[in-house]
């Protein structure tokens, strides 16, 4: 009797060196797919890379690059093509967030943090969409985050990038209907990862009982490989944001979300801005 067939293809992971990308890289080479790892940090992803070969005797190769830079999203396509690899599956996971007052941010990380939330994952999207076509099966997975349901005073221009990736990639699932290609959205909310450092929010109220990115990495796969249009990670997340279309009014919408968003454990005087 044989055993499950092996899939075929690579799946491309970017982000693959902490988190959720680091737990769904673990996931998928159990489950015997060959593997690009892509995210800045050579050193970790090398070393993910051995373990992950020597573990489950699949193929993991990978790229340390800066998906933020223009062009990159093009670097990386034009490697697969020069090392003939097969990709079948790309995960869009590589991406931060920055909790600010906009009139307090640096622009510049802004603008960093859109060409990699945003620019990237449409360039990346498009660039396999054309290649998944042709071959007649893939699979598109973009993270996206219960921040895209409503405004987030306080994250603006990641709930809104967030915003734009569940918009894209639903719209995205119904031009590819039928092609054996899909696209998936995959909301999380708060989740245990290295998220939080970078969006400076340790320790702020809403990131108490933040979900394990083992379980959010089990969501994004089922989700992505059933080709489903959009999943919402986690019972109450669901619950929210389903809430947030039922809203009398945008701006009862927005100022639930500015309260949520406020960090309760912080001193009053430094929350009030919120
Ligand atoms: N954690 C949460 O609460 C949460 C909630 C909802 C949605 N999400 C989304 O989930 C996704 C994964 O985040 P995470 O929570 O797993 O965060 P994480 O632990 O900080 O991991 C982010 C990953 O992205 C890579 N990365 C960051 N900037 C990059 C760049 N410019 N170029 C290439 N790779 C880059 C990082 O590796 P290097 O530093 O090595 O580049 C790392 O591998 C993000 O899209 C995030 O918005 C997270």
């Amino acid at each position: 009797m044989s055993g499950p067939t092996k899939p075929t293809g690579f799946a491309l992971i970017t982000g693959a060196s902490n988190g959720i990308g680091l737990e769904l890289s673990h996931l998928m080479a159990q489950r015997g797919h060959d593997l690009l790892l892509v995210a800045r940090s050579a050193d970790r992803l090398a070393t993910l890379a051995g373990g992950l070969q020597q573990e489950h005797g699949v193929t993991v190769r990978h790229l340390a690059l800066d998906l933020a830079v223009p062009g990159a999203a093009s670097t990386l396509h034009s490697y697969c093509q020069k090392e003939g690899l097969p990709v079948s599956i790309l995960v869009n996971n590589a991406g931060y967030g920055d909790y600010k007052l906009v009139a307090k941010a640096d622009a510049r990380v802004l603008a960093d943090m859109l060409q990699l939330n945003v620019v990237a994952l449409t360039e990346l999207s498009c660039l396999f969409a054309h290649d998944f076509k042709r071959q007649g099966y893939g699979r598109i997975g973009n993270i996206g985050s219960t921040s895209a349901f409503q405004p987030c005073p306080g994250f603006a221009s990641y709930g809104a990038s967030k915003g734009y990736v569940m918009q894209f990639t639903e719209a995205l699932h119904a031009e590819l209907r039928g092609s054996g290609v899909s696209a998936t959205v995959i909301n999380p909310g708060f989740t245990d990862t290295g998220f939080n450092a970078r969006a400076d929010m340790v320790g702020h109220s809403m990131t108490k009982g933040a979900a394990e990115a083992k379980d959010v990495a089990q969501a994004v796969y089922h989700a992505m490989m059933a080709g489903e249009m959009n999943r919402v990670v986690g019972f109450v997340n669901k619950l929210w944001a389903q809430s947030t279309l039922f809203a009398a009014s945008r701006h009862l919408l927005v100022r639930v979300a500015q309260w949520r968003l406020r960090d309760r454990s912080a001193p009053k005087a430094s929350s009030a801005a919120w």
